[in-house]
């Protein structure tokens, strides 16, 4: 510690301010380790994490640190995706980690515990731990429990396309109102490999959260367990000064890859593995990570990819279970915030459910669950394919149906205005154009499902898709999107657009001089407040859309 940084760490105010908290003479010279609470009254998803804190506080103090509880934002998708077509929800990735930095940073905290929860957190948690670079471990948050129906389970999912099939005149399989009676019977986050689950696993393969910790079911007593141990772990942690960017190492980014392919996870992770690595002031790239990994098989069949239910996705092994899977073609020598390797951790670990997480030689399904497409009409774009049986299309041919916003598109669909073979294109819904990328692309493929077009149409779009969503051949997060002046800004009714997996294309049939002439649409949705500023500052889907400015 520079002279300047140790007499800011020791000055009498800061002194005298600890003393008037309660902190004894004696821990004046512990290590202070914020204890990262993303927590909120408004949302199922942290309704538990209060009592958390508080267990993980009082491990820390046993363990010989002294913990500071450090609020941040906790946005979550059914609550604070309410309003703005839900462009808070990504929006508010970026303020957690900047809210850390404010305070832990800011306050020269020795190490920080993070209690992870909802989608947007364990990014926000990622990206503060590789910006910050002291010693950091996550607490993985857990899992809501489903409820049921007439003995059949229920879960959120359930409750989401239902809304959307009562409008298209299809009847779900409960009536709505009773499926939001039942469907969340507890704290947690949503049930299913989505991206809260998904982002747990990415964070228990990057090896920021103890092994064997994603996913769980919240507030249970393992969970309760798993937090004490990785309280008594960041106090290590910091004696050892071992840090996120030790760990967060290209073999680590790739493990992660990996396990987002094995259990086939949401799209989300790409963008937020990014970020992360951008964080870290690493140039790592993830999209060209991605293709590398695309051999890598489904190994375990979690809704919505497949039937698999979350708790028993957790009882075969969770994570720690597809890691060993994976670990001949993977980063065993990869760091962990256990101080050992991947491959230590994992050495003499027995798979519990070996029939629900199956071998690499032996999987659910082919890979890639997830793949890249590059053209004429993409620089990058995302298609999630899940278990490839040959049930949803993977080359697709036909003229574009464009339509400038979500209800646009949702009304078109309704009026049966969009067609078979359609390529049904929702754009201004991008990063900047969202801005911050909302939530409404999601809805247009649960209405063409509903509408029985999701098998026979293509659905392309520059926003992202949530976790849940699974559905016919359904290409996202096209860069560069519309209001930077990409292709899909561009493309006309009747344009043909061209969708091929095998050759991971998505072109476009209209010659680029042509192309480049046309007007964009620009930024149709206004933007107002932090909307405002997030539009202004955020970078292209090739950093996973982070606001650092570039570096020189
Ligand atoms: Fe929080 Fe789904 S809304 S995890």
């Amino acid at each position: 510690m520079t002279k300047l940084r140790s007499l800011a760490a020791n000055s009498p105010g800061r002194r005298a301010n600890w003393r008037a908290l309660g902190l004894s003479k004696e821990d004046m010279e512990k290590p202070k380790i914020a204890v990262v609470n993303s927590s909120s009254e408004l949302a199922i998803c942290y309704a538990h994490l209060d009592g958390i804190a508080k267990i993980v506080k009082e491990e820390i103090r046993k363990a010989g640190g002294v913990p500071f509880e450090v609020r941040t934002a906790a946005p979550s998708d059914f609550i604070t995706g309410a309003n703005k077509a839900g462009s808070y929800i990504l929006a508010g990735r970026d303020i957690i980690a900047n809210d850390i930095e404010v305070q832990v940073e800011a306050a020269m905290l020795d190490g920080m515990i993070c209690l992870t929860s909802c989608d947007k957190t364990p990014p926000g948690h990622l990206m503060a731990a590789a910006r910050l670079n002291i010693p950091t471990i996550l607490v993985i948050g857990g899992y809501q429990p489903a409820g049921e129906i007439d003995g059949e389970p229920v879960d959120v999912e359930d409750v989401w396309s239902g809304q959307v099939d009562e409008r298209f005149g299809k009847t779900p399989k409960f009536p709505v109102a009773d499926m939001a009676e039942n469907a969340i019977m507890g704290p947690g986050v949503c049930a299913g490999m989505a991206t809260a689950n998904t982002m747990h696993s990415v964070v228990e393969a990057l090896g920021m959260t103890l092994p064997g910790n994603a996913p769980v079911r919240a507030n249970s007593p393992k969970m309760q367990d798993n937090a004490r141990a990785c309280a008594r772990r960041i106090v290590e942690m910091v004696d050892e000064q071992l840090l996120p960017r030790d760990i967060m190492t290209e073999g680590a980014f790739r493990n992660a890859v990996a396990t987002v392919l094995g259990v086939s996870g949401s799209i989300n992770a790409i963008k937020h593995l990014q970020a992360t690595a951008i964080e870290a002031e690493s140039d790592i790239d993830i999209f060209a990570m991605w293709e590398e990994m695309s051999d890598v098989p489904v190994l375990s069949a979690v809704r919505p990819t497949g039937h698999v239910r979350i708790e028993q996705f957790e009882d075969a092994g969770g994570a720690r279970a597809v890691l060993k899977r994976l670990l001949p073609h993977i980063d065993g020598n990869a760091l962990t915030c256990t101080g050992k390797t991947l491959a230590e951790n994992l050495a003499g670990y027995e798979i519990e459910g070996p029939d629900v997480i199956r071998p690499m030689d032996d999987p659910v399904g082919p890979g890639p669950a997830i793949a890249i497409l590059k053209g004429s009409f993409a620089t990058s774009a995302v298609v999630r394919l899940g278990i490839r049986d040959g049930s949803r299309p993977e080359e697709f041919s036909g003229p574009a149906r464009v339509f400038e916003s979500t209800a646009e598109c949702m009304q078109a669909i309704e009026d049966g205005v969009v067609k078979q073979g359609d390529v049904v294109i929702s754009r201004n819904q991008g990063l900047k154009g969202g801005p911050a990328m909302g939530g409404g692309a999601s809805l247009v493929l649960f209405a063409l499902d509903a509408a029985g077009l999701a098998k026979t149409t293509a659905f392309v779009t520059d926003g992202q898709l949530s976790g849940l969503c699974l559905k016919g051949l359904t290409v996202a997060e096209v860069a560069p999107e519309a209001a930077t002046g990409g292709p899909i800004g561009k493309v006309r009714d009747g344009d043909i657009v061209r969708i091929s997996v095998a050759n991971r294309s998505i072109d476009i049939d209209v010659p680029a001089e042509e192309l480049a002439a046309r007007e964009g649409p620009g930024y149709r949705i206004p933007a107002t407040g932090y909307l405002a500023n997030f539009r202004q500052d955020v970078r292209g889907m090739e950093t996973g859309g982070v606001l650092l400015p570039e570096k020189d």
